[in-house]
């Protein structure tokens, strides 16, 4: 498995997402991804899906600490007395001692960041909480994250219709590493023109070849979902080659604006 690292700490580049997941086709897609090679899963509070996740890491058989498990804390929870207790719950509901990774999972301005880094000190003291990090912050929220705490990431929606360059400078300024979710912008790159002819030149797919974009930039980690067993494995197949420099170059020039993801909640984003 490819991994990348930021602040000495290494991560598995392709992780397994699990939003929209539920139930069985969750337990058993945790469980298949974790035997399929997939040492990376993605999850969050606002899923509804931890209990399961932890189930499937269970069943797998895999050790705990070959795993990187991350989940995510709602906004609703950042204040002093809720962070630390629902993050417990995170653990309870997935089985496991700790979590590798802890995002924040939108800003929210109603509580400043120092009160939520501090009510989540004690977990991270103890070991519960490996890492922090955030989750769909502008690259002027993720400078002052960083300043009050070692956050490691910043989980964005990333594809090739979507650039992040600002963030990416960021990522390398203040050495953390940034998490592409949407990475198949939600799998519109499959019928993408541009893509095909690179992935026919590969023998691959155009999934495999927009992943293996992301996979080949520095600081990026990426978190397909893929409810399908068929999915599932043949997004591993984005491990095994290389794209030449003028193919990562075409992918960066389909660069638009297009935001998948956009709750009302959602910060300004900042596109300079
Ligand atoms: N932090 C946040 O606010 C946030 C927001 C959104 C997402 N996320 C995370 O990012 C993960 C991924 O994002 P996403 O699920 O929205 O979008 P995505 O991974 O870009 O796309 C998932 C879609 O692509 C399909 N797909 C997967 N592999 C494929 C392949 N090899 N060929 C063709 N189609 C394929 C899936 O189909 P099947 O499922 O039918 O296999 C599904 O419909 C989420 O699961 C979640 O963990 C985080």
């Amino acid at each position: 498995m490819i991994e990348r690292s930021a602040q000495g700490v290494r991560v598995p580049a392709l992780g397994f997402g699990t939003s929209r997941m539920v139930g069985d086709e969750c337990r058993n897609g945790v469980e298949h991804a974790l035997a399929l090679g997939y040492r990376h899963i993605d999850t969050a509070q606002g899923y509804g899906n931890e209990r399961e996740v932890g189930e499937g890491l269970a069943r797998s058989g895999v050790p705990r600490d070959e795993v990187w498990l991350t989940t995510k804390l709602k906004p609703e929870w950042f204040g002093a007395a809720d962070a630390a207790v629902k993050t417990e719950a995170s653990l309870q509901a997935l089985g496991v001692d700790y979590v590798d990774l802890l995002l924040l999972h939108w800003p929210n301005e109603n509580v400043p960041l120092e009160e939520t880094f501090a009510a989540l000190k004690p977990l991270v003291d103890h070991g519960r909480v490996r890492h922090l990090g955030v989750s769909n912050f502008t690259p002027t929220m993720t400078r002052a994250a960083r300043s009050l705490a070692p956050v490691l990431v910043n989980q964005v929606e990333y594809h090739p219709y979507l650039h992040q360059r600002f963030l990416l400078d960021v990522m390398h300024d203040l050495d953390m590493l940034l998490t592409a979710y949407c990475p198949l912008a939600q799998g519109e790159v499959v019928s993408d023109p541009v893509i095909m002819e690179i992935a026919d030149a590969h023998g691959k797919t155009p999934a495999q070849v927009a992943l293996r974009w992301l996979l080949q930039q520095p600081r990026v980690t990426a978190i397909p979902k893929a409810a399908s067993a068929k999915h599932r494995e043949a997004n591993l197949g984005a491990l095994d080659f290389n794209l030449r420099e003028d193919e990562m170059v075409a992918l960066f020039d389909l660069e638009s604006e297009r935001r998948l993801v956009n709750p009302t909640f959602a910060p300004t984003w900042e596109r300079t």
